[in-house]
């Protein structure tokens, strides 16, 4: 019985700590397609720490470098190497919503602050949710400059406009975290409690779980259903999952994977590819069981297959996704671009499509 909670509204942005602010930057805009819009640093009088303000379509995300070796999160970027920090919330009311989330059981992080500068003020507070990671709630209605004090628009000449490509990404789809073995109930019900959310009862799929994929998941969203959080957690005794790679690379638990959707998935995965962005591969054998599988769909299945887009179906209707490698060395962080028919689910039937695409090419291979 959730309804009650912190009154979120949307997600803000993300905010990513990184090794290189500056690099990230340039690899968000010229691979993915995120316009540079604001920066704080050294030229801007901010000597903790560079910061990038990235934009494209609703999505904002944050990097950000510490500056000097005496900064608080330099041993966190030890530990968990490039990743995100924390996902913000916009909020009605800052000091309402962190005392709320504090009274359900949350823990704090920072508490309620205002910043102000010449274009007016800007509030604040954050809360700890799984490993590290952070969930800031924000009010910036009183704040008329690009993003936050601090920040300044980037100086239009430092990167040249004719090596921009756009992509045609439009929100965030859902965030996804990984947890330890055990911990994903306990963050579904902290979900619940704390922020009102609610479990999407038809994703909680025994299906998907131990054979195929060695992972269990459960998905929390807002009421309005605009917030979307997918939770996993490595199945019990499956050491070597993927999930568990990742706890052990990222040094704890972390967010997995952001999906990113798009209107129209063929043009933005050719934009991506001919950015560098690399994909997972997807063996041939996954299309030719794949009009059988999901039924009539609109895309051409050839040109699905050129590009590695998967699909799935559910009550609702279809889903295309595809999934990039690693962005960074340690294999943790990735993205998903997402591009919805009616579908609210996240895929699922795609883990067991793909396991047995592959035992179909190891059987030719005679390796099976
Ligand atoms: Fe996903």
């Amino acid at each position: 019985m959730p309804a009650q909670g912190v009154a979120i509204k949307r997600i803000d942005h993300v905010r990513f700590l990184v090794g290189n602010a500056r690099q990230s930057a340039y690899f968000y805009r010229n691979a993915f397609g995120f316009e540079v819009l604001a920066y704080a640093g050294l030229e801007t009088r901010e000597r903790a720490e560079a910061s990038y303000v990235l934009r494209q379509g609703e999505i904002t995300f944050v990097v950000v470098s510490p500056l000097q070796g005496d900064h608080p999160d330099n041993a966190r970027l030890a530990i968990h190497g490039d990743g995100v920090q924390d996902i913000a919330f916009e909020v009605e009311d800052v000091t309402e919503a962190f005392q709320e989330a504090l009274a359900r059981g949350a823990t704090a992080a920072s508490p309620p602050s205002v910043r102000e500068d010449e274009l007016g003020m800007f509030e604040s507070a954050s809360i700890r949710v799984y490993g590290d990671t952070t969930h800031s709630f924000v009010n910036r209605d009183r704040y008329h400059g690009v993003f936050a004090p601090g920040f300044k628009p980037l100086d239009p000449g430092r990167y040249n406009p004719r090596t921009f490509r756009p992509v045609g990404l439009t929100s965030i789809d859902h965030v996804v975290a990984n947890v330890e073995e055990g911990k994903m109930q306990e963050w579904v019900r902290f979900y619940e409690e704390v922020m009102g959310f609610s479990l999407l009862a038809h994703f909680d799929d025994k299906d998907i779980s131990t054979e195929y994929t060695a992972l269990m998941s459960k998905v929390v969203q807002d009421g309005p259903g605009r917030i979307k959080l997918p939770i996993n957690e490595p199945a019990a005794g499956r050491r070597r999952s993927q999930i568990e790679e990742f706890l052990r690379f990222y040094g704890g638990p972390g967010v997995q994977h952001i999906a990113l959707a798009t209107d129209d998935i063929l043009a933005s995965v050719r934009a991506l590819r001919d950015n560098d962005v690399s994909f997972l591969k997807v063996p041939p054998a996954y299309y030719e069981m794949l009009p059988g599988r999901v039924g009539p769909i609109a895309e051409d299945v050839g040109e699905l297959a050129e590009l590695g887009i998967l699909v799935d179906r559910d009550e609702e209707g279809y889903l295309l996704q595809i999934f990039t490698k690693p962005v960074e060395d340690r294999p943790t962080l990735f993205f998903e671009i997402i591009e919805r028919h009616g579908a609210r689910s996240f895929g699922k039937g795609n883990f067991k499509a793909l396991f047995e695409a592959i035992e179909r090419e190891q059987e030719r291979r005679g390796t099976l």
